[in-house]
């Protein structure tokens, strides 16, 4: 995940640079639950309104927890499927606040009521994050239930006037890249404190539609814009989060944005993108999905590295007997392709795999998602 804003505030107000910081473990994506409401296009778990047999029960979730809380893991993305449509979901929360976790949720916004807002405030997330993929006939197409825009701007709103921390989470496609901008402003009509832009990722449903992920003339449009209302919101004090994830060539992209406008921070930007170190998949982040088989991110669920009910987490995400799990953790990545020879490895450290093994059927393969041209690479 590149965490534009963070990064570009070090353009007005440069910190020194510190020792790289090595967490002690991966912030964990756990899939809950598989059911959801919704069906979207580009759906990574496959999701539909059914109930998936075999999952987790809400002890075997409490065991896990245990064992992520002693192995340090420091974040839980309580996700889904719908989490919201989890019997124990506000338990299940209220229990890894109490252990000290630092806890989000990952909903489509559309479960998020009057009935439970209560609730949902007295857990006291430090982030819900809100799936939003257009406005309005974009967004229900795309996920595929009229009205799931409407109720998912009304648990926005919801969560808003409670003073939740709330931000919105959205996946560029061809689909819905015209939308854009109007996110950006829905964002800042409703001074909503943070915006996610994922690039497609291909697994599950994603991959099966990824002739619909955006051209890249589109991505960079998009990048432009995002680059530019950033700096122009950082001056203008609206102090608001952007982050992107699911291409780690942003980052590159966005040092060239700084050597065509900021040509004297080049350096310092540069060491900082170097000190982040781009993707993260099987080192900072993980993935538990729903019937407990961990994975190295999100979108490898087709990729099973071990099942919490067999084996602990902690054991499991050190294995490194994997050969995925072994080059994802080697540095440099042994890479292929274009990425072997790009000059910007230690920003992007390879992008993502799961396209490159997805499109080519090997893990090491260039990322077919890079959208930067040869000369922005050499
Ligand atoms: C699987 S959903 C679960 C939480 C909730 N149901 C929701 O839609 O927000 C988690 C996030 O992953 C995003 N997502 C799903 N499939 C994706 C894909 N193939 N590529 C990138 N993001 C994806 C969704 O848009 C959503 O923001
Ligand atoms: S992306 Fe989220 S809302 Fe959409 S089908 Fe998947 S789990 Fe459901």
């Amino acid at each position: 995940m590149f965490r534009l804003s963070q990064t570009m505030r070090e353009l007005i107000t440069p910190t020194p640079l510190k020792p790289a910081r090595k967490p002690a473990a991966p912030v964990v994506i756990w899939n809950l639950i598989r059911r959801c409401n919704l069906t979207c296009k580009h759906c990574y778990t496959t999701s539909t309104d059914i109930n998936f047999p075999n999952e987790l029960s809400t002890p075997e979730i409490y065991t896990v927890m245990d064992d992520l809380k002693a192995f340090k893991v420091p974040v839980l993305i309580l996700s889904g499927g719908e989490p919201l449509l989890h019997p124990d979901i506000f338990a299940i929360s209220r229990r890894a606040k109490d252990m000290g976790f630092y806890v989000a949720l990952s909903t489509n916004g559309t479960k998020i009521s009057a009935a439970n807002i209560d609730e949902i405030a007295a857990i006291n997330y430090q982030y819900i994050g809100v799936s939003l993929d257009g406005i309005k006939e974009t967004h229900d197409q795309f996920r595929r239930v009229k009205g799931s825009f409407d109720q998912a701007l009304h648990g926005i709103h919801l969560c808003l006037e409670k003073g939740i921390k709330v931000g919105l989470r959205f996946t560029l496609t061809q689909d819905n890249a015209h939308d854009f901008p109007a996110l950006l402003q829905l964002m800042d009509d409703h001074d909503i404190d943070k915006f996610y832009l994922s690039h497609l990722n291909y697994g599950g449903r994603g991959n099966k539609n990824r002739k619909d992920d955006a051209h890249f003339s589109m991505t960079r449009d998009a990048m432009d814009l995002l680059f530019d209302t950033s700096y122009e919101w950082l001056k203008a004090g609206k102090d608001r989060e952007f982050v992107t994830g699911n291409n780690d060539a942003d980052a590159v992209y966005f040092l060239h944005w700084v050597e065509r406008n900021f040509p004297d921070k080049v350096e310092h930007i540069q060491a900082k993108l170097e000190q982040w170190g781009g993707n993260a998949s099987g080192v900072n982040v993980a993935n538990i999905d729903n019937l407990g088989n961990v994975h190295p991110d999100t979108f490898w669920w087709h990729y099973d590295l071990g099942n919490v009910k067999e084996r602990p987490f902690s054991e499991i995400w050190l294995d490194t007997t994997d050969p995925l799990m072994a080059g994802l953790k080697q540095h440099p990545r042994p890479l292929e392709g274009r990425c072997a020879s790009c000059h910007y490895q230690a920003i992007c450290n390879g992008n993502t795999r799961v396209r490159a093994a997805q499109t080519t059927g090997n893990f090491w393969a260039e990322d077919p998602g890079c959208y930067l041209t040869d000369s922005e690479i050499a």
